[in-house]
């Protein structure tokens, strides 16, 4: 049994492991290692515990997870206006979400600290010549230079610095006047004017405002309801480089427990969830509410396992299950991992990535993603829990504030002739603004008819 086993914030480190970057000099980790420890927390233990709470609720069907951000953060990109523009886009949706499904939204950025990529192959060759593939700015360079790719321990002091940059103006943007609602009509980005999602979002926000002004006339405004004038908004990333995470993993004094503060939500990837290696071990200790991916090839044991492993208390909140395995699988697989977990009544909150089991190669020669796929598996993910009779708690995006060409399809129709035009991500494709405002439309309506569904059967109750 792994749980039963004691475990540290380095007991990993007695685990096999995969995608570990190799550092040719451990003397130079270690220093940095020991000046990581001694750096501020990113986050507090009781940041991390008020979202495991909200996650408790949607596990409970009563809120919705919005998780998105980049697939990695980059050094060369980090910009005031990408973060601002980031998160923008992310609250854009995040209004569309809830006014139009009448649900909470839990707003969650894969930001201030999103840099280290797990790859399907160690090696890349271009042109006859073979390097270690790139795994993130926090590991090694994109450059396709041998030097760049020797990972660089220092490289990590640098993601710190730069997640405390970004999370100081998140934190500044959520809660220093940027977020307030009578602000939902200034979100609008100039790129997006006169785009269908921009009509439809400039009605969603002329409706907003006439709700303020209804309950500015009620006596509910800013000063006496906070929630009107700033909003939380919670960090994540996937929590692959271990000794950056133990460097930066405490102990609560409130409560004596240990919790990553790197960001207050952590997630396994698919390519590192192996029951008995590093990262579940890693994983298990921490406090942090945090998240697991699961393909298309996951069993329902494969996955009990991990939850017996990874949340033994049955704690609603603590795990969220972020399926990713392609439109057509996901109808094919879903059911039955949720019926083995409804079975043996586990809490989880399940999420839906429809980014990762949908990537494919441009005759172009650039990876991609159709966003009818995506769409496709957003759809059957919402159908599959409703045929279920379980929440669809949530989604999990790589999008961007910018008005990038990554992802072909969508209304403003990038094809695979236009994706060089502005194709500047560092790892996965993102969707751009006018992609991921497509999506959140699509998302408030399924969750509408989610509650008209339930409201239906409560009557008939
Ligand atoms: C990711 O989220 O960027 C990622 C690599 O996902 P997965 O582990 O699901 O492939
Ligand atoms: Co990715």
């Amino acid at each position: 049994m792994v749980a039963a086993q004691k475990w540290s914030r380095e007991s990993w480190r007695s685990k096999p492991i995969e995608q570990v970057p190799v550092y040719p000099d451990a003397a130079q980790l270690g220093a940095v290692e020991a000046q990581l420890r001694g750096y501020p927390p990113l986050v507090f233990a009781g940041e991390a515990r008020r979202l495991k709470t909200a996650l408790g609720r949607v596990a409970e069907g009563k809120a919705f997870l919005l998780q998105g951000g980049d697939c990695a953060e980059s050094f060369a990109e980090f910009h005031p206006d990408n973060i601002r523009d980031t998160f923008r886009v992310l609250l854009q949706m995040a209004v569309v979400l809830t006014f139009g499904a009448a649900l909470p939204i839990v707003k969650l950025g894969r930001l201030a600290g999103q840099f280290a990529k797990p790859r399907s192959s160690p090696d890349e060759t271009i042109n006859g010549v073979t390097l270690p593939s790139y795994r993130g700015d926090n590991i090694n360079g994109m450059e396709f230079t041998s030097a760049a790719r020797i990972p660089d321990p220092q490289r990590m002091v640098q993601s710190y610095n730069q997640s405390a940059a970004t999370l100081n103006l998140l934190r500044a943007f959520a809660q220093g006047g940027y977020a307030d609602l009578h602000k939902v009509h200034q979100w609008t980005l100039g790129f997006l004017n006169n785009t269908a999602q921009a009509q439809e979002y400039a009605r969603f926000a002329t409706r907003i405002q006439e709700t303020l002004e209804f309950m500015e006339a009620c006596g509910l405004t800013g000063e006496t309801v906070p929630q009107i004038r700033e909003t939380e908004f919670y960090t994540s990333h996937e929590a692959l480089l271990l000794p950056y995470e133990e460097a930066l993993t405490r102990n609560d004094s409130t409560t004596g427990q240990w919790y990553g503060c790197s960001a207050h939500f952590l997630w396994i990837g698919e390519r590192t969830r192996q029951l008995d290696h590093a990262h579940v071990e890693y994983m298990r200790g921490i406090q942090n509410p945090i998240g697991v991916k699961a393909g298309p090839k996951t069993t329902p044991d494969e996955l009990l396992g991990l939850i017996d492993a990874l949340n033994p208390q049955n704690e609603a909140g603590r795990l969220t299950v972020i399926t990713r395995m392609g439109a057509e699988r996901l109808a094919e697989h879903l059911p039955t991992l949720i019926r083995a977990i409804e079975r043996e009544g586990r809490k989880v909150v399940w999420v839906c990535d429809p980014m990762h089991a949908n990537t494919i190669k441009a005759s172009s020669g650039y990876k991609t993603r159709p966003f009818d796929r995506i769409l496709a598996e957003v759809r059957s993910f919402f159908a599959v829990h409703r045929a279920e009779g379980t929440h669809p708690g949530g989604v999990h995006f790589e999008m961007t504030g910018k008005d990038v060409t990554e992802c072909v399809g969508g209304t403003q129709g990038v094809t695979e002739a236009t994706l060089g035009d502005r194709y500047h991500t560092h790892c996965d494709p993102r969707l751009n603004a006018a992609q991921a405002l497509e999506l959140a439309f699509l998302i408030a309506q399924n969750l509408r008819e989610e509650r008209t569904l339930q409201a239906k059967h409560a009557n008939a109750g």
